[in-house]
């Protein structure tokens, strides 16, 4: 069978909010897409050999100096395209068609009334619901152009070209508000371009085993393991391509949820016979962090004993010529990691235990082309427990920035067991897989309170649960009162040092998720 990189989808990239979407959504066709720089020039367009081209939306006018155009020989290449809002737009600028500036932005759900219910529609039915949000529509399109549907307000809601491969869409298939978004891209990728569906996770796994071993020979592969869904994964899919050959090192830093240490070593111990070296660090780390405050102080601390202790345990093994890193390809694109990608927009976060480059080793990155939920199905298929796969993620300095003012083992533990229970909640009530993170937090203040008969002054802790898919902005779970009052009652009655418990209802922006 042809490798499903053979049935490359190129995504132009103009800006668009949406960009990703759009990639996930050709993913979920079984079709390998990749986001490309918007100006890719026409000869390398040919050598990728793309079967189809989508050209994303985006904030700018066709007018606009400045504004992102697009190598026009791409459009001589005879290679299938398909233009979203701004993409349509830009395609009929670019090859003569007429469009209107805008005098008012239109945004929001619209009636879509087909008249051509071949090809891009076939199976569609003829009047649809869709989502819109632009500025510019094409207003009017040269004999070149057939308009294949229209909406109350936009004449040319989706257009073909008569003579070429080349199709445009106002309105965004990709999003879950256009609900037959998926039935076009499947007809476009599918009957337009001839695409078979060859990506799947079973094909990409035997792929990214055969790429491992031969790079990999006979030396071995070092892979920090975290806990956390991608550095797990990542070191699951080594251990299946190369066993022994990969040592696993797990730093236990006392800042860990409880029962985390165990879970690593059960996993990759027991069930994956993986060499894992688990580092008891933990008094290096308490010790270093002892009277600290400043949350930034920390994370640097954090850091540099990582990376120490990383290293001391790095060098016991012998023959290691690779690090393995988990990074997923929303990190590729948007730190410009990517060969052909859209410019850098660099992303700020700082990642605790990120290891500096002058350590010497390769780098291997099997996850590169893969995003986060592609990431969780793929450590199903391998195999790793259902706890791991959903795991919400994990700072890397993990609960020193969740023990506000001073870390201290005493203060440590009873977060972490405020922590435990909250989790333990979560996952009864089955409200773990509804938020994206929760967690307990300990401030740095102590509140007056009465048990028994006896007036108590004591530590209190604040819940936070987020819902959010990219964690860029996120709203605060609305938590059921039963289940909050349960999570409060338990807390206080069983984690010594607690009399009271607050919920967090900030959203981000203007909170963070974290507290410090
Ligand atoms: P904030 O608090 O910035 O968090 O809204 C966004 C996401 O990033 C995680 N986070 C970190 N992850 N090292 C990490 O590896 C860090 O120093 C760090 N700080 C925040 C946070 O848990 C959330 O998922």
């Amino acid at each position: 069978m042809p490798p499903p990189e053979s049935e490359r989808v190129l995504i132009f990239d103009f800006g668009a909010q949406y960009g990703q979407l759009i990639a996930r959504r050709v993913r979920e066709q079984r079709v390998f897409c990749q986001i490309v720089r918007h100006d890719l020039p026409a000869e390398r367009v040919a050598e990728l050999r793309p079967k189809g081209i989508l050209l994303s939306g985006g904030p700018s006018s066709v007018y606009s100096p400045g504004a992102p155009h697009m190598d026009p020989k791409v459009f001589d290449l005879g290679i299938p395209v398909l233009g979203i809002c701004y993409g349509m737009q830009l395609a009929c600028f670019q090859l003569g068609g007429k469009v209107q500036p805008a005098t008012r932005r239109e945004f929001g759900r619209a009636h879509l009334h087909i008249d051509h219910a071949d090809g891009l529609f076939a199976g569609v039915p003829q009047d649809t619901v869709v989502w819109m949000s632009h500025g510019d529509q094409v207003q009017a399109v040269n004999g070149d152009w057939q308009p294949l549907a229209a909406t109350d307000t936009c004449p040319v809601a989706a257009v073909r070209h008569r003579a070429r491969p080349i199709f445009g869409l106002q309105f965004h298939p990709e999003v879950a508000h256009t609900p037959q978004g998926g039935r076009i891209l499947h007809n476009f990728l599918y009957d337009v371009c001839g695409c078979h569906g060859l990506w799947s996770m079973g094909s990409f796994v035997e792929r990214s085993v055969a790429d491992i071993r031969r790079r990999v020979g006979a030396a071995r592969v070092i892979c920090g393991l975290s806990g956390g869904v991608d550095s797990s994964v990542t070191a699951a899919l080594l251990v299946k391509a190369i066993g022994p050959q990969v040592a696993c090192i797990f730093v236990d830093n006392g800042l860990l949820r409880e029962g985390e240490a165990e879970a690593v070593r059960h996993t990759f111990r027991d069930h994956f016979h993986a060499d894992l070296h688990v580092v008891d660090a933990r008094q290096r780390f308490l010790s270093a962090l002892a009277g600290v405050h400043d949350p930034q102080q920390k994370r640097r601390i954090i850091g540099h004993v990582f990376i120490d202790v990383f290293k001391d345990e790095a060098r016991h093994i012998e023959n290691a010529r690779f690090l393995a890193q988990g990074t997923l390809y929303p990190d590729v694109i948007e730190s410009g990691g990517a060969p052909d990608g859209p410019a850098a927009n660099i992303k700020t976060h700082h990642n605790v235990g990120g290891l500096p480059a002058e350590l010497g080793f390769e780098l291997i990155e099997p996850l590169r082309d893969l995003f986060k939920d592609e990431v969780r199905l793929l450590g199903k298929e391998l195999g790793l427990p259902e706890e791991t796969v959903w795991r919400h993620p994990f700072p890397g300095p993990g609960l020193a920035v969740r023990c506000l003012g001073p870390v201290s083992e005493d203060r440590l533990a009873v977060l972490r067991q405020a922590d435990a229970i909250l989790q333990e909640e979560l996952r009864s009530s089955g409200w773990y897989r509804q938020t994206a993170q929760a967690f307990a937090v300990l401030l740095p203040v102590q509140s007056v309170g009465v048990m028994g008969d006896a007036r108590t002054y004591e530590n209190v802790i604040a819940i936070r649960a987020v819902q959010t898919d990219d964690f860029m902005t996120a709203d605060w779970a609305h938590l059921p009162y039963e289940l909050l009052a349960s999570i409060s009652t338990r807390i206080i009655n069983s984690v010594p040092g607690v009399n009271r418990v607050v919920y967090d209802i900030s959203s981000k922006p203007p909170a963070t998720i974290e507290w410090e």
